[in-house]
């Protein structure tokens, strides 16, 4: 018996944390068996479609990759491609889409969107990041934590920025979840939702996860074994640009921020993409706008020893492999 078959994967909430240490430690699985070119092709003759309302490299490479190592066909439908959105709507969509799709990934705007596509579709959809959430992302994070340490548990992650995004709320409960301590280390106007912070604490009181919401720096990172951080401006938030640097700025990670954790062994994650020298085209608008050079993490930083962020964006693949496969295939996985 499979007890993800047929399972949908919209927020992290969805899975308990014996099912997500389950996926984090079958991603390492399905890792090794592609380090080893050992085939996997659990999913051979299903179609996935990959839904984009929003621009992606990782998510997007990441399930293509990962539809095809399974033996699946993965199809690319971006905005601009499909009715959706604009003639037709999500309910009309996802009827047509689960007659013919075997599994449906979606990144957008809307959490409601997402569900939606779940409840009409009749098959497994993945969300692939709303405005509210990240749970794919979250595999990939605490697959990576677990490589570098050896463990999860009692761990400490120190998010520094925007503490009311996607990336946020999601470290935030899924550290609650899996037993991690978490600080959201953000200046008051960008507290978690009061709602989050509460759902996060009946969480912790289960793991054990000490949950700190501060905007003061040196108490949020000390003692950090992760310092993680993304961009001060999410997709679709544009228009905040002024206002978010003024928030943010002293709460950009570099070397001295890290050396406040008082912890050598501290690691850097992002998700990414990174504004980390501004040596892109959006980048050199933001320079020459507001005479920066850096947004939420340094050069030096992004390039020190301690940077793990690109064997974590290497970890989408692996992770979103294990979800699909558990979700669409016949494996046996026992209860867990
Ligand atoms: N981290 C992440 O989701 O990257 P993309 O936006 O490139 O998919
Ligand atoms: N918070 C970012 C994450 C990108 C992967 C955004 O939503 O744009």
């Amino acid at each position: 018996e499979n007890i993800f078959h047929g399972k949908s994967f919209l927020k992290e909430i969805d899975f308990t944390k014996e099912e997500l240490l389950y996926l984090i430690d079958f991603a390492a699985h399905l890792k090794e068996l592609k380090q080893k070119n050992i085939s996997h092709r659990y999913l051979a003759g299903k179609n996935i479609a990959l839904l984009f309302e929003k621009t992606s490299t990782r998510t997007r490479a990441a399930f293509t990759t990962a539809a095809i190592d399974l033996g699946a066909h993965p199809e690319y439908l971006g905005k601009n491609d499909i009715q959706l959105g604009k003639k037709e709507s999500v309910e009309d969509t996802a009827k047509v889409l689960g007659s013919m799709f075997d599994g449906i990934e979606y990144r957008g705007f809307s959490q409601k969107a997402v569900e939606a596509l779940a409840e009409f579709s009749g098959v497994p959809v993945w969300n692939g990041l709303t405005d509210e959430w990240h749970p794919t992302q979250m595999l990939a994070d605490f697959l990576t934590i677990k490589e570098h340490f050896g463990k999860l548990e009692g761990l400490t992650l120190a998010y520094v920025g925007d503490g009311r995004n996607n990336v946020a709320n999601s470290l935030l409960i899924t550290s609650a979840i899996l037993g991690v301590n978490i600080s959201i280390v953000t200046p008051e106007k960008l507290f978690p939702e009061e709602s989050l912070i509460d759902l996060a604490n009946k969480y912790a009181k289960q793991s054990q996860a000490k949950i700190l919401v501060t905007a003061d720096i040196d108490q949020g990172v000390a003692g950090a074994d992760i310092i993680y951080t993304d961009v001060w401006v999410s997709m679709g938030e544009e228009a905040a640009f002024k206002e978010r640097i003024d928030l943010l700025l002293p709460y950009q990670v570099n070397q001295a921020l890290m050396t406040k954790t008082k912890n050598a062994d501290t690691i850097f994650l992002h998700c990414l993409p990174a504004f980390h020298d501004l040596a892109t085209e959006v980048g050199e608008e933001i320079k020459e706008k507001y005479g920066l050079a850096e947004m939420e993490v340094t050069d030096e930083v992004f390039r020190g020893k301690q940077a793990l962020q690109f064997q974590q964006a290497e970890n989408r693949m692996h992770t979103i492999k294990a979800m699909m496969a558990a979700t669409l295939g016949d494996l046996f996985i026992p209860k867990v």
